[in-house]
């Protein structure tokens, strides 16, 4: 069963640039996906078009069978979006306010919203700083807690744009290791990255972006040895015979 499926989409801008070119994709409830392109391939644009934050000129989206055209506010429960830009995202007095800022939105019951809270804050270990600033959190401590935001209004579909930019060696391993405890416990995981050696190991399939269309679409081990080509680095490790390594090892 797909909880995503996309059917020839394209997106020009306002200004008559293109976007997206005809892309076509289903992503199946469960799936680990890595979607991959060079800067400027169209990850984030495509991103926003999941949830209804952008709309195409043509073609459907599909989100849990509902076309998100007719109900993108089903489509946005359904699918929790962590953006790269984490610090504009922030609003909270404390880390406890920013997390519940999401489920209050939705008028849930207040021991609901604890309880959602609590729940997200222990899955991105951020327990023991529920009463600390935002401002004082760590690089990865921040990506954490914007997860954990999203996580409280208990989304099925994680999209995450650039998860790692800007975070140092443990932080990527921290981040990294909580996303992989999320698609474990059943959530669905779309990840965007222009580079691929920190997830890749991780993925059940490899996506490339290039100039807005789909490049490529299959498992990553079949597609990495070509992903230079469509402007992405390989992971080192194949340069010496060897599989792709996880960062958690
Ligand atoms: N609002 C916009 N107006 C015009 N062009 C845009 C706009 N947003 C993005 N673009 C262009 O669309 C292309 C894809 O951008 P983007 O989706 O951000 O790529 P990626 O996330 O893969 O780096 C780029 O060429 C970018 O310059
Ligand atoms: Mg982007």
């Amino acid at each position: 069963m797909n909880i995503i499926e996309i059917k020839n989409i394209t997106h020009r801008f306002a200004n008559g640039r293109s976007g997206l070119n005809n892309i076509s994709m289903d992503i199946a409830r469960g799936q680990f996906v890595v979607l991959a392109g060079a800067n400027g391939s169209g990850k984030t644009t495509l991103l926003r078009h999941f949830n209804g934050l952008m709309t195409p000129q043509q073609g459907v989206i599909i989100v849990d069978g509902v076309n998100v055209a007719d109900d993108p506010v089903r489509a946005r429960r359904t699918i929790g979006m962590v953006f790269q830009d984490t610090d504009t995202q922030i609003v909270g007095e404390t880390v406890y306010d920013e997390v519940a800022f999401g489920p209050e939105n939705l008028c849930w019951p207040r021991s609901v919203v604890n309880k959602a809270v609590q729940t997200a804050l222990d899955q991105m270990g951020l327990v023991h700083l529920s009463d600390q600033s935002p401002h004082l959190l760590s690089g990865g401590e921040r990506r954490r807690l914007t997860i954990a935001g999203i996580l409280a209004m208990n989304p099925s579909v994680l999209v995450f744009d650039e998860p790692f930019a800007n975070l140092d060696y443990p932080g990527v391993r921290d981040v990294l290791r909580r996303i992989v405890a999320l698609h474990q416990e059943g959530h669905t995981i779309v990840i965007a990255a222009h580079d691929l050696e920190k997830v890749i190991a991780h993925a059940q399939r490899l996506i490339i972006l290039s100039k807005g269309c789909v490049a490529a679409d299959g498992a990553p081990n079949e597609l990495l040895p070509s992903v230079e080509d469509f402007d992405i680095r390989r992971p080192i490790e194949l340069s010496f015979g060897h599989a792709v390594q996880s960062w958690l090892n």
